[in-house]
């Protein structure tokens, strides 16, 4: 494990050195499986790969779970050497953002949608970190979870339009036997909360097969709101049908042939915040 940005790139020289193309997957710790498989994903495209764990403090808001988010670097980074990562990348605030720090990433337009409504800093963080992360590691391939569908556009956008020569992989979400995403939030859920927690992904099913029968967005997102609140979801943020490149709202009416959509949905159950999607 590494912790200095200096130590990061004399580790990640000596693997390019064997030849080796270097895949990166960025963390928060608190892994699952999910994670883990998105650490196989980078092994099968690169021979290293390296992981980083960092609690970002710039994607929360004030308010917001940063000081209770689960913490477990110790069983983390053996958790990822096992799995085969070759570098395990755990930076201080201070090494991430220097005394004075001035710049920031803003992918506009796709920030201020769906979950950067709710959100509103929250994808200028991520940009801003997974940007800085890119410049430390120097990957040739990096791997992030569809869970976080938007956050992947956004990363898409950020490469293409900063010129970053990295190739994007989106790994499947992982889900549970009952299909609730994988997620570190949902080791917040009470017993009784995680026993109803996989109706957002039940709405969310239900509405992809309605649309792809015909019926229109509209129709299909509106029934997917009540399924998820009378599944005993306190608040719903948001249920969208959207054009995945752009993250824009479809029109309503039936899906045209080909066209693409994916459905994207935030809720909360109690006082845990979940986000789901799913393509059509
Ligand atoms: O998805 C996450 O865990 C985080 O948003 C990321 C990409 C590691 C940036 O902090």
């Amino acid at each position: 494990m590494v912790r200095t940005r200096a130590d990061l790139r004399a580790a990640v020289a000596a693997e390019r050195k064997k030849g080796n193309q270097i895949g990166f997957v960025p963390t928060m710790g608190a892994l699952h499986d999910g994670h883990i498989s998105l650490v196989n994903k980078a092994g099968e495209k690169c021979e290293t790969v390296v992981a980083s764990i960092f609690v970002n403090p710039t994607q929360f808001a004030p308010g917001e779970d940063l000081e209770r988010y689960p913490r477990d670097e110790e069983g983390d980074v053996a958790r990822l050497s096992e799995a085969g990562c070759s570098i395990v990348y755990c930076p201080s605030v201070d090494e991430m953002y220097p005394e004075g720090s001035l710049t920031n990433v803003r992918v506009e337009e796709m920030s201020d949608l769906l979950d950067g409504i709710y959100r509103p800093h929250f994808f200028y963080g991520v940009a801003t970190v997974v940007a800085r992360l890119f410049i430390h590691v120097q990957p040739d391939v990096a791997v992030f979870g569809e869970k976080d569908f938007q956050q992947l556009q956004i990363i898409r956008r950020m490469v293409r339009d900063l010129g970053f020569s990295i190739e994007i992989v989106g790994g499947a979400t992982w889900r549970d036997r009952d299909g609730l995403a994988q997620s570190s939030r949902n080791a917040y859920l009470s017993e009784e909360e995680r026993s109803r927690a996989n109706a957002i992904f039940g709405a969310l099913h239900r509405a992809a097969c309605r649309i792809r029968i015909g019926v229109p967005v509209e129709t299909a997102v509106r029934e997917a709101r009540g399924h998820i609140l009378a599944a005993g979801f306190s608040r719903l943020d948001y249920v969208s049908a959207v054009d995945p490149a752009s993250l824009q709202d479809l029109a309503d009416g039936p899906l045209a042939a080909g066209q693409a959509c994916r459905l994207l949905a935030a809720a909360w159950m109690g006082s845990t915040r979940l986000i789901d999607n799913l393509g059509v």
